[in-house]
């Protein structure tokens, strides 16, 4: 009797190599990674909120200080916020002008918009407008620093980005307090987003707050009557854990941020495990049944999504494309599900008369963990790709080895097993098959300072 066994295929985690089964996953640091997973989950020090229990927020629309012919200005104050995410909690944020999404601003295409950004954080930023059409010197080049507030140009200790030249980069425009930067805004219509971008500290930045919307609207989108008010929802997906007190948890390497970067298991990204939608831990939001105008951004750090609505519309095809980070596609593209990286933007349209009046429909991500979702009774092929020396555990059923880098398993692989060496570099493919129990499962490093060092992931039997 042969076991029926499944081979899907993924990419694996390691520079753009295809590999040819899945389930299992790439034992990176001290993390264990689905497959296309990039990074490494840093759990939250607390038990994450219950789904579905607030409001979706909207972020506020800011309104200019200032318009006169040709030019709209706004000003915007970097400040710390402490704000409410968790229940019972506050958290302290970085923010603009005090809110995580940063205030929204509306642009028209061919007006010029400057933003006068000051900078009250205990550290220097740099505002960059992603997906602008910029000149140089507004652009946020990294090393561009706002110092904070009744600082001085001195650049901090360990910053490399002022006054002189690295690499062939032009030298910093470093200004002290504020800056005012200007966007001729001659582009199409978008959804664009503005974020920080200081050299060495972007990811520390955005993750606690600095990010938001910065859209733009023209005659071309004027003339197909989509949906508007609060019709046109940006939406801003991010992931990010939290510490005991509240805070934002990120694995700096120096917490007073003089030594740019992340510790070493989490250099190949941070992955949360909150899913924040504006700013707001699995919100809800009661629609009409209507078309809506979803502006979605992911301003996530790594982590990747395949949003999917659940349950779909009757007939399919409920997510339709209308534009991309640049604009307004020529053609809608409908989709049943849509896969969105850290940064980009996906203009759609759903609609909700589709749905039976009543009907609860979850934006979900089909690319969470469980890291596999074995059928009882089915033999998959896993396949475990090491960086380093891991001795892996999966629990419920023994399995068998069939393979170490492609060739036949080693001299102590024989017979059923439940834990297998996996040594640096090496790929060993195991054959599982699970019977009995469904529901979710361990799998995991039995090294156990790696172990306890989060180096596990659940897979589900069905
Ligand atoms: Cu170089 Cu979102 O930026
Ligand atoms: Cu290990």
């Amino acid at each position: 009797m042969r076991p029926r066994v499944t081979r899907r295929r993924f990419l694996g985690a390691s520079a753009a190599t295809v590999a040819a089964v899945t389930g299992g996953g790439w034992l990176a640091g001290r993390g264990l990674l689905g497959p296309g997973e990039p990074g490494r989950l840093l759990p939250s020090e607390v038990p994450p909120p219950r789904p579905y229990q607030v409001p979706l927020p909207v972020p506020p629309v800011l309104a200019p200080v200032r318009t006169d012919a040709t030019t709209d200005h706004y000003e915007i104050v970097q400040r710390p916020a402490a704000l409410s995410i968790l229940p019972g909690l506050t958290t302290e944020a970085w923010t603009y002008h005090g809110s995580f999404p940063g205030p929204t601003i509306r642009s028209r295409a061919g007006r010029r918009t400057v933003v006068r950004h000051r900078n009250t954080l205990p550290h220097p930023t740099v505002v960059h407008l992603h997906g602008g059409h910029t000149p140089a010197d507004s652009d946020g080049y990294p090393a561009d620093l706002i110092m904070p507030a009744g600082g001085t140009t001195a650049a901090p200790a360990g910053h490399d980005g002022h006054g002189h030249h690295h690499g062939g980069h032009p030298p910093g425009r470093v200004s002290v307090g504020e800056r005012d930067y200007t966007y001729p805004m001659r582009q199409r219509a978008a959804t664009l987003w503005y974020h920080d971008h200081r050299h060495g500290h972007t990811g520390v930045a955005v993750w606690r707050g600095l990010a938001g919307f910065h859209l733009v609207h023209d005659e071309e989108e004027d003339a197909l009557r989509l949906p508007t008010g609060d019709r046109d929802l940006p939406i801003m997906i991010a992931d990010r854990s939290f510490a005991a007190d509240g805070s934002l948890r990120y694995p700096l390497v120096d917490p007073n941020l003089r030594t740019p970067g992340v510790t070493e298991p989490y250099m190949n990204g941070v992955l949360g495990d909150v899913i924040l939608v504006n700013g707001a831990p699995w919100p809800v939001l009661a629609t009409d049944r209507a078309r809506y105008r979803l502006r979605l951004l992911s301003a996530s750090n790594a982590r990747r999504y395949r949003l999917a609505l659940d349950p779909p519309p009757p007939g399919g095809g409920g997510v339709v494309q209308i534009g991309g980070d640049g604009g307004l596609l020529r053609h809608p593209v409908r989709h049943d599900e849509l896969d969105i990286s850290p940064a980009e933007r996906f203009d759609v349209l759903v609609d909700f008369s589709r749905y039976r009046p009543g009907t609860r429909v979850r934006l979900v991500n089909r690319l969470g963990r469980p890291l596999a979702r074995p059928r009882l009774g089915t033999t998959e092929v896993w396949r475990l790709i090491s960086d380093f020396h891991h001795p892996v555990h999966v629990h419920l059923d023994p399995f068998q080895v069939i393979s170490r880098n492609n060739r036949a398993p080693g001299p102590y692989d024989a017979g059923w097993k439940d834990t297998v060496d996996v040594r640096p570099s090496e790929a060993v493919e195991i054959a599982v098959r699970f019977t009995d129990h469904a529901g979710a499962f361990m799998l995991h490093c039995h090294n156990l300072e790696h172990e306890d060092m989060a180096m596990m992931a659940d897979f589900v039997t069905t």
